[in-house]
Order: structure tokens, then sequence, then C-alpha cells
């Protein structure tokens, strides 16, 4: 074995090691919540089979990420005096969120819903759940769901012109990755469309059908101009094809010209 051979067989077990210690601040079955919860029945023990498979486990958010408290002393963990908050009560659950998405929890004070809370709105929790945090989609938006405060109405316009977006964008997602995947550079097209995904993803919260038509529509003629850049590079591709073509026939009759004048002059 040659020499980089033995240092990789020597450091793969150790970024194994490594890796999960570099997403959690220590190992899920080393903080302290998760061994009591985990080993407890029912509403106590199920966050946390529900934590495991969301986003935020995914992503190292442990229980004392929201909760507070002290992950490494059993004893102490749940003592306000280390930091412990509790289970939030309802009114207080976007403040509870909101500590991290910041952004998101400002478009929802300001919505109906927000201006809602307490007196029958939807919290975060409402609409993604408290433990089983998954990656928010347009999936969230669907008439059951939808339908338990007020019509389905408003809800079904709003998907409807953020379904018509997304498609566009996954659609010149694929496109660009085929270019990619070929060698040409896409580092601006992706920029372009990096943020314009980033814009649509924080249309929701609002729930304004009117500023959501409006932005959809101004998104919209954003992707237009990325698309309109892509289609440019597929024309001057089979320019370039057509180009080869008449190359390559314009040889091969050259090569047929020169095969029959040798045998004329043979
Ligand atoms: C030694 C066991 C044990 C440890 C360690 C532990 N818990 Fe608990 N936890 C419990 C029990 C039992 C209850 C339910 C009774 C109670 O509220 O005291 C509970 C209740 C809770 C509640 C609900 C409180 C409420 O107001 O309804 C939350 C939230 C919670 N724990 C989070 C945590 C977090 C976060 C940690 C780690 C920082 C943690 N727990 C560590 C045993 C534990
Ligand atoms: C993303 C933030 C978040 C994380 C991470 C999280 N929780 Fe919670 N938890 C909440 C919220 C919000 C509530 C109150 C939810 C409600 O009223 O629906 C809650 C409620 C609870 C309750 C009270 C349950 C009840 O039904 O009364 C317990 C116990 C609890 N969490 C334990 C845990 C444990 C253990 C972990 C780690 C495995 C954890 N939580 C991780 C946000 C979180
Ligand atoms: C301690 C910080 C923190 C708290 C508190 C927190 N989150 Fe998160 N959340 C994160 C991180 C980190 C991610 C993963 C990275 C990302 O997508 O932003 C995430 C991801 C998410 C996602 C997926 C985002 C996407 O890109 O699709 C949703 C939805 C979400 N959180 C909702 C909640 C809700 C609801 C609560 C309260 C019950 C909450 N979060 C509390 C840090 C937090
Ligand atoms: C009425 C339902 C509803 C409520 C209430 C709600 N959300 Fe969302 N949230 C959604 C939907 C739907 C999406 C997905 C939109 C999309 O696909 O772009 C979303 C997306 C998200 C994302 C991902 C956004 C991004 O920029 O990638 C996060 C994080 C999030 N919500 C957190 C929260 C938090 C925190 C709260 C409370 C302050 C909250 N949500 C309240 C329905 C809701
Ligand atoms: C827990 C109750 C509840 C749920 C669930 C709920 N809403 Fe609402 N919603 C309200 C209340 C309350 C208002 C304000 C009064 C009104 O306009 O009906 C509102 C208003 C709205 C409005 C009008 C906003 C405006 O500025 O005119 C839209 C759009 C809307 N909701 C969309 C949704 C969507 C989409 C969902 C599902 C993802 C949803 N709602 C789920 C309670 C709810």
């Amino acid at each position: 074995m040659n020499l980089l051979g033995s240092l990789l067989v020597l450091l793969l077990p150790l970024a194994a090691l490594l890796l999960p210690v570099a997403s959690f601040a220590a190992e899920p079955q080393e903080i302290v919540c998760i061994q009591c919860h985990g080993a407890m029945p029912g509403k106590i023990g199920e966050p946390v089979k529900l934590w495991k498979g969301s986003i935020h486990a995914e992503n190292g958010i442990a229980c004392n990420a929201c909760h507070g408290g002290d992950p490494k002393d059993a004893a102490n963990a749940m003592s306000p005096a280390r930091g412990f908050l509790g289970a939030p009560k309802e009114p207080a659950i976007p403040a509870f969120c909101g500590r991290c998405h910041v952004g998101v929890l400002k478009d929802y004070l300001a919505s109906a819903h927000g201006k809602a809370l307490g007196k029958g709105g939807p919290t975060c929790v409402t609409c993604h759940s408290n433990h089983l945090v998954v990656k928010a989609s347009l999936d969230i938006i669907n008439e059951k769901r939808c339908s338990q405060c007020h019509s389905y109405e408003r809800a079904k316009v709003i998907r409807a012109a953020m379904l018509e977006t997304e498609t566009m964008i996954v659609a010149m997602d694929k496109r660009i990755a085929v270019y990619k995947g070929q060698g040409t550079d896409t580092e601006s097209l992706e920029k372009g469309l990096f943020a314009v995904r980033n814009r649509f993803h924080t249309l929701f919260h609002n729930v304004d059908v009117e500023m959501v038509k409006k932005e959809s529509a101004g998104i919209q003629a954003d992707l237009k101009k990325i698309q309109a850049q892509l289609t440019a590079l597929d024309e001057s591709r089979q320019k370039r094809k057509i180009a080869g073509a008449v190359v390559v026939s314009a040889m091969l009759l050259l090569a047929l010209f020169a095969h029959l004048l040798r045998k004329t002059f043979d």
C-alpha cells in the first residue's frame, strides 16, 4: 500500500468519529434530557421519538436548545437556575421558536395570524408541529389544516400562486444542473436562482393574498430573466452543434473528393 493509502486507512475512522461530534455539541445519547425522557412512557417520553425524525435533530438542535436547561447534569437539568424554560403555553410559542427564526417571527407577528395569537389564530406548532418539525413545503397548506378556522378559499389562492412559482424554480434547477454536469460555468445562474428561491420561501407567513400574488408576479419576472439566460445558452449550444455538423460534413466531402481524385489519377 502506498503512503496516501495507509494515511487514508488511518484517517477514515477518525473522521467518522469526529463528524457526529461536529454537528452535535454532544452525542444525542450523552444529553441527559434524552436519556431520561427516552426511557419514560407516554407524554414524557414521546417527544424523544418524534424529535429523532425532525430537521432539528438533523441539525443538532436538541431538547435544551429549545427548552433550555442543563443537558449534562441530570440532577439539575430542569432547574430554572440552569436556564430551563419549561414547555411554552400557546401564546408564548411564536417567541419561543422565533428566537432562532427571527425573520419568520417578524412576518408572522405582522400577519392576520399573528394578530389573532391567543384569540383563535394558529401558532407555529399548528402548522409545523412541536417535535416532529420537518422541512417546510407547500404540503402544509391543505384543506384539512387550513379550513379548521375559516374557509379554504384564500389558502387555495396562495397555494396555487406559490405552486406555480415553485414548479418554475424546480424546472430551472434541473436545467442548470444539466449544464453544470456538462462542464458549463453555471455559477452566476446558480447564484441568481438561489437569491430568488430565498425570496420565494419568505413569502408565506404574511398570509396576505394580494401581497403573495403581487410578490409572486415579481419573483416570476426575475425567474424569467434567468430563464432567458438559459434559453440563450441553449441557442448558442444549438448553433455550435450546427456549425460542428457543417464542419464535419465539409471534411467528409473533402475526403471523398480527395479519394475520387486519387482514383482518377491512379
Ligand atoms: C432524570 C429525568 C429527567 C431529566 C434528566 C430531564 N427531564 Fe424533563 N421531565 C422529567 C419528568 C419526570 C417530567 C414530568 C414531570 C415534571 O414536569 O417534572 C419532565 C418534564 C419536562 C418538560 C415538560 C415541562 C412542563 O412544563 O410541562 C419539559 C419541556 C422537559 N421535561 C424538558 C427537559 C429538558 C430540556 C431536559 C434536559 C435539559 C430534561 N427535561 C431533563 C424528567 C427528566
Ligand atoms: C424545536 C423546539 C423543540 C425541541 C427541539 C424540543 N421541544 Fe419539547 N416542546 C416544544 C414546544 C413548542 C412545546 C409545547 C408544545 C405545545 O404546546 O404543543 C414542547 C413541549 C414539550 C413537553 C411537554 C409535552 C406535553 O405534551 O405536555 C415535553 C415533555 C417536551 N417538550 C420534551 C422535549 C424533549 C425531551 C426534547 C428533546 C428530545 C424536546 N422536547 C425537544 C419545542 C421543542
Ligand atoms: C435554537 C434554535 C432553534 C429553535 C428555538 C427553533 N428552531 Fe427551527 N430550525 C433551527 C435550525 C438550525 C434549523 C435547520 C436549518 C434551517 O433550515 O434553517 C431549523 C429548521 C426549521 C424548519 C425547516 C426550515 C426549512 O428550511 O424548511 C422549520 C419549519 C422550523 N425549524 C420550525 C421551528 C419551529 C416551529 C420551532 C418552535 C417549535 C423552531 N423551529 C425552533 C433552529 C431552531
Ligand atoms: C398557517 C400555517 C403556518 C404558521 C402559523 C407558521 N408557518 Fe412556517 N411555514 C408554513 C408554510 C406553508 C411554509 C412553507 C412555505 C414554502 O414552501 O415556501 C412555512 C415555512 C417555514 C420555514 C421555512 C422558511 C424558509 O425561509 O425556508 C420556517 C423556518 C418556518 N416556517 C417557521 C415558522 C415559525 C417559527 C412560525 C411561528 C412564528 C411559523 N413558521 C408559523 C406554514 C406556517
Ligand atoms: C387555528 C386557526 C387557524 C388555522 C389552522 C389557520 N388559520 Fe388562517 N386565519 C385564522 C384567523 C383567526 C384569521 C384572521 C381572521 C380571518 O381573516 O379569517 C386568519 C386569516 C387568514 C388569511 C387572511 C389574511 C389576511 O390578511 O386577510 C389567510 C390567507 C389565511 N388565514 C390562510 C391560512 C392558511 C393558508 C392556513 C393553513 C396553512 C390557515 N390560514 C390556517 C385562523 C387560522
